[in-house]
C-alpha cells in the first residue's frame, strides 16, 4: 500500500520488562495482529498507537526510541491511569462489551460510570492518534476496546481514510439492543470508511443492527463478502475478512530440531498415550469447564480410554482483576481435582492442568506432539489456536476437534471434527472418535486443513482488508 499506515490498538505490540540485572527491555510482542501488521507498517514507516501496559516506573520514552531504531516503525504511547484501567479496560471493555458480543448476557455488567470512562479513554486514543497523523495516512483501528475512537477522530477534524476491524464476534440485534448505550456505539461506527468482521454471521448481524436501530441507513449494494451502506451523507463499506496466521512461519519453526526435541521430551512424559490438548486464555468464552465434563463423560462411557489418553490443558492467565475470571479459575481447579480424584491411578493422571503461559518453543512442541486438539469455545471471533495447531501438525496426523461456535469453523469445518460444546455427550463421543481415527483418515483431514490455512494466511488477510479501503 502506498499510504502510510497508522495502527491503533488497546495494547502496543511490545513486551516491556526488566531483565535479571534490573535493566529495562523492550521487545516486539507475539500474536496474530503483530505478525499481520508488522511487514506493512515497517515497509511504509508507519506508527502504532496504544497503551504500553507496563509499570509507570519504566523509562518509556527511551524504550520507545530504541524500538524505532531497531524495528523501523514508530510507537506512540497512550498512558492510562489506574482508574482508566479499572473502568475502561476491566469495566466497560471486559465486563460489558466482551460478554455481550460473545452472547453471554449473564456475565454482563452495565455501569454508566464505566461507559463514561470508555468514552474518555477512546477520546485520549483519538487525540494521540491525531497528533501523529499525516494528511495522506490510512488509520486502522483495532477491536472492541476502541469502537468510538473513529468518531472522536472525525470530531477532531480528521478526513483521512479510517478503518475498523472487530476481532471478536458481533451479536444478533435482539441481544445487542440490551446495551443501554447501543445508539451511541452504533453511531460511532458511522465514522469509518471500512468496517471489517471475522465471519459472514458477524457481518450480517451488524448490518441488521444498523438497519434496525439507526434511522436513515440504506443498503446501496450487497455483495457476497461486503455490503455498501449509506447514511444519506456518505457511504461506507462493511465486510467479513477472516483473520489467519503466518502458516509458513509456524510450520517451519515446528520442524526445527529444537522444537522436535522439546516435542519428543514432552511426549515421553505421557509414555505411549495419546495427548488431547487444550490451550486457551483463562476465559469463560472458551468452554473449558464443558470440555472437562466431556472428557470425564468419555472416560465413563468408553472405559478403553482409561490409561490410553490424557487431557493436557494449558490455561494462560488473563484479566485477573475481573471477578468472573477469578471465579472461573477456582471452578477449573475444582473440576480438575474432581476428575483426577475419580480416575487417577499410580501410573496415570488423566488430566494435566497448568495455569501458565508457554514460551514459543514449548508452545510449538505442544502443538506438534499432541495427537488431538480440543478447541471448544462457546463463542469465539476466530480462534487462532485451532489454526496454529494445524500449521504445527507437521507429521500430518493430528486431529482437530472444533466448536461450531468458533469463527474458524467456516474455514476448517469440513476437515475438523465439529462439535457443539454445550453437548457434553456428543463431545465425549467425538473425543472417542478422534482417539480411534485410523492414520489414513487423520492424514487426509490434516493435509486438507494445512492446505486451507496455508492458502488463506495472515498476509492474504492484511492485503485483502487494505485493498478494500480504496
Ligand atoms: N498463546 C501465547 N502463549 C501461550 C499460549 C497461547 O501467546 O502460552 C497465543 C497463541 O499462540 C494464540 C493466542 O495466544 O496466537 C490466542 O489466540 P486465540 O485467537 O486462540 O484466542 P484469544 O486469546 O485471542 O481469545
Ligand atoms: C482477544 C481480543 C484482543 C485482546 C486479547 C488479549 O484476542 O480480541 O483485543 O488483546 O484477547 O486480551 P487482553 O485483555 O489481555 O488484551
Amino acid at each position: 500500500m502506498k499510504r502510510r499506515m497508522v495502527v491503533v490498538s488497546n495494547r502496543l505490540p511490545v513486551v516491556i520488562n526488566q531483565d535479571s540485572q534490573g535493566e529495562w527491555q523492550i521487545q516486539p510482542g507475539a500474536g496474530g495482529l503483530v505478525t499481520a501488521m508488522t511487514p506493512v507498517i515497517k515497509a511504509n514507516h508507519g506508527v502504532w498507537v496504544g497503551w504500553p501496559g507496563c509499570e509507570d516506573s519504566a523509562p518509556i520514552c527511551s524504550l520507545l526510541e530504541q524500538f524505532v531504531e531497531k524495528e523501523g516503525y514508530s510507537l506512540a504511547e497512550v498512558p492510562l491511569s489506574e482508574e482508566d484501567i479499572d473502568k475502561y479496560y476491566h469495566g466497560f471493555s471486559n465486563e460489558t462489551l466482551w460478554p455481550l458480543f460473545h452472547d453471554m448476557l449473564g456475565n454482563c455488567r452495565f455501569n454508566r460510570d464505566h461507559f463514561e470512562s470508555y468514552k474518555t479513554v477512546n477520546q485520549k486514543f483519538a487525540e494521540r492518534t491525531a497528533k501523529v497523523c499525516l494528511p495522506d495516512d490510512f488509520v486502522w483501528i483495532q477491536d472492541y476496546q476502541l469502537i468510538m475512537t473513529g468518531r472522536y477522530l472525525r470530531q477532531l477534524g480528521l478526513t483521512q481514510r479510517l478503518a475498523f476491524f472487530l476481532h471478536i464476534p458481533f451479536p444478533e440485534a435482539d441481544l445487542f439492543r440490551r446495551l443501554p448505550w447501543k445508539d451511541e456505539i452504533l453511531q460511532s461506527f458511522l465514522a469509518y470508511d471500512l468496517i471489517g468482521f471475522q465471519t459472514s454471521r458477524d457481518h450480517r448481524n451488524f448490518v441488521r443492527c444498523l438497519m434496525s436501530f439507526v434511522p436513515g441507513i440504506k443498503v446501496v449494494n450487497r455483495h457476497r463478502t461486503h455490503t455498501i451502506l449509506s447514511n444519506g451523507e456518505r457511504s461506507f463499506r462493511v465486510g467479513h475478512y477472516p483473520i489467519s496466521i503466518d502458516f509458513e512461519d509456524f510450520s517451519s519453526r515446528a520442524m526445527t530440531e529444537e522444537v522436535d526435541d522439546a516435542a519428543w521430551y514432552l511426549h515421553e512424559h505421557f509414555e505411549k498415550r495419546q495427548i488431547l490438548l487444550g490451550i486457551d486464555r483463562l476465559d469463560y468464552t472458551k468452554g473449558i469447564p464443558e470440555r472437562f465434563l466431556a472428557f470425564e463423560r468419555a472416560l465413563d462411557k468408553y472405559p478403553e480410554l482409561k490409561g490410553k489418553i490424557s487431557l493436557l490443558q494449558i490455561v494462560v492467565p488473563s484479566r485477573t482483576m475481573v471477578p468472573d475470571y477469578i471465579d472461573l479459575k477456582s471452578q477449573l481447579e475444582q473440576l480438575a481435582g474432581h476428575i483426577n480424584g475419580r480416575f487417577s491411578v499410580d501410573s496415570w493422571v488423566p488430566l494435566r492442568y497448568h495455569y501458565r503461559s508457554l514460551d514459543p518453543i514449548q508452545l510449538l512442541a505442544h502443538y506438534r506432539t499432541a495427537e488431538i486438539a480440543l478447541v471448544t469455545p462457546l463463542r469465539d471471533g476466530m480462534n487462532l489456536v485451532a489454526k496454529e495447531y494445524c500449521a504445527c501438525s507437521v507429521d500430518n496426523i493430528g486431529v482437530l476437534i472444533l466448536s461450531e461456535f468458533a469463527g474458524a469453523i467456516d474455514q476448517l469445518g469440513k476437515d475438523a471434527l465439529r462439535v457443539n460444546p454445550y453437548d457434553v455427550e456428543a463431545t465425549a463421543d467425538t473425543i472417542y472418535r478422534a482417539f480411534c481415527m485410523p492414520e489414513a483418515e487423520r492424514r487426509k483431514r490434516m493435509t486438507n486443513l494445512r492446505a486451507q490455512i496455508k492458502r488463506f494466511d495472515v498476509h492474504r488477510w492484511t492485503k485483502s482488508f487494505i485493498s478494500s479501503v480504496g
